[in-house]
């Protein structure tokens, strides 16, 4: 078979929620036109060796745009997303200004329109993100924006989520929570325990963020609302999600790979480059995490790609904002430190989190008739991480100098190659 303006990814193992099989994938007008054996097209993509998946899907990146484009443009972390793998990103609220209207994710949707990944958005919860007042959130709905949340804060007032997930159920949304009480996380800059107590570095309890998943849990109870948890970090977070979600209640969430990787211990440098939030955190939370996504009660890995520019990571540690990248390095993490079978782990990374913010027509799967967003993974190659050498406009990733194994050879983006043999297209 060979059809104009054709594309076969050539020799791979495809791997889908349907399963796994040897297979070529033949792609014409954006489209998969074809999955088995013995295809041939106009162009070839060499996928020996390699899984084809489906691309990738963030439920989590700060693309700092507008606002902060020193850090990062939509177009330089689409273009890092497309080198991780992605073919969608759903990009944080807390911008300047805020997500918070429908001009602004208009704005937001408008620029990435052209970037190397689909770029969806997410709306604020609350006006400014402040967390006094709902955001137009309909308005934002009318634009397809399927989550909201404040991400880089938690929404503290309890009446007010109350609203905001009797508001979110009217609307078929879901609402997404930074789980953290700020009034016991005032003043911390990394998780409180041992090291803290060490390294003299005032502390943020795990009990911040447990409070806060125990509320929305109780919440979610309340109003029926669908709730997302984003980057939980300690055990009994995830024991909570998992009684919830046995329960019946519509209840997810996401684990970041330095949550699954990392432990507070790293902080015993007093180098920001560990400074995040939530912080890291000991190695039974690390164990728990793991735990957590091995048996699906964390369903998505998220990378909370949190570009800086260096002149702010580069301050103490006390005055350095937290954050690390994450797009580039994720799938690799993934693969390196979990163990985990290759159909579970590209379930976390691009099925799950499609369905979650509604893109699963389009993205998560490699079947005839959808759309070819696909990445094509080198699964043993080994390669070390250099946040130099990273599209991203910033270079803060704690894995600098790792070895990691796992690599992205192509991203298809509706049946254009914007990654080949590693290397970005635009
Ligand atoms: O470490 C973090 N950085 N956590 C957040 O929730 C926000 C993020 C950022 O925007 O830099």
């Amino acid at each position: 078979m060979s059809e104009a303006g054709s594309l076969v990814i050539k020799g791979g193992r495809v791997v889908d929620a349907a399963g796994e099989r040897d297979a070529d994938v033949i792609v014409v007008d954006g489209l998969i036109a074809a999955v088995g054996p013995g295809l041939s097209a106009d162009r070839t993509l060499d996928a020996g060796g390699c899984i084809v998946g489906p691309g990738l899907v963030d439920l989590h990146s700060h693309l700092r745009e507008p606002g902060k484009e020193e850090a990062e443009t939509i177009a330089s972390g689409a273009r890092g997303a497309a080198l991780g793998g992605y073919t969608a990103v759903l990009a944080m609220p807390n911008t300047t200004p805020a997500m918070d209207s429908a001009a602004v994710v208009r704005q937001v949707v408008e620029i990435g329109r052209t970037a190397p990944c689909d770029v969806y958005a997410s709306g604020a919860i609350t006006v400014g993100r402040n967390g006094e007042q709902l955001a137009p959130m309909a308005e934002m709905a009318a634009l397809g924006v399927r989550i909201f949340t404040d991400d880089g804060a938690g929404v503290q007032d309890n009446g007010l989520m109350r609203r905001a997930m009797e508001y979110a159920s009217g609307l078929g949304v879901t609402l997404a929570q930074h789980c953290e009480d700020d009034a016991l996380c005032g003043g911390g800059h990394m998780h409180e325990g041992e090291w803290s107590a060490r390294l003299g570095i005032p502390g943020q309890p795990a009990e911040a963020e447990e409070l806060m998943v125990m509320r929305d849990i109780a919440l979610a109870r309340l109003t029926g609302c669908r709730i997302h948890f984003q980057h939980l970090s300690t055990a009994r977070s995830v024991e909570m999600v998992r009684t919830a979600i046995a329960s019946g209640l519509a209840v997810s969430a996401e684990a970041t790979p330095h949550h699954f990787t990392l432990t507070h211990a790293e902080c015993q440098s007093y180098d920001p480059i560990f400074k995040v939030n939530p912080p890291l955190r000991t190695a039974q939370d690390v164990a728990a995490v793991k735990a957590g996504l091995a048996d699906g009660t964390i369903a998505v890995i998220a990378t909370d790609h949190a570009p800086h520019t260096p002149e702010t990571k580069e301050l103490p540690f006390d005055q350095a904002p937290p954050g690390m990248l994450g797009l580039e390095t994720a799938l690799a993490l993934a693969l390196t430190e979990l163990g985990l079978p290759i159909q579970q782990v590209l379930g976390a990374l691009s099925w799950r989190p499609a369905e979650i913010i509604g893109v699963g027509g389009t993205h998560g799967s490699v079947a005839v008739g959808r759309a070819a967003n696909l990445c094509v993974i080198d699964p043993e190659v080994t390669w070390t991480v250099d946040g130099a050498a990273m599209a991203s406009r910033s270079a803060n990733t704690p894995f600098q100098g790792r070895e990691l194994r796992g690599k992205v050879r192509h991203t298809v983006l509706h049946g254009e190659p914007v990654v080949i043999d590693g290397q970005a297209q635009r």
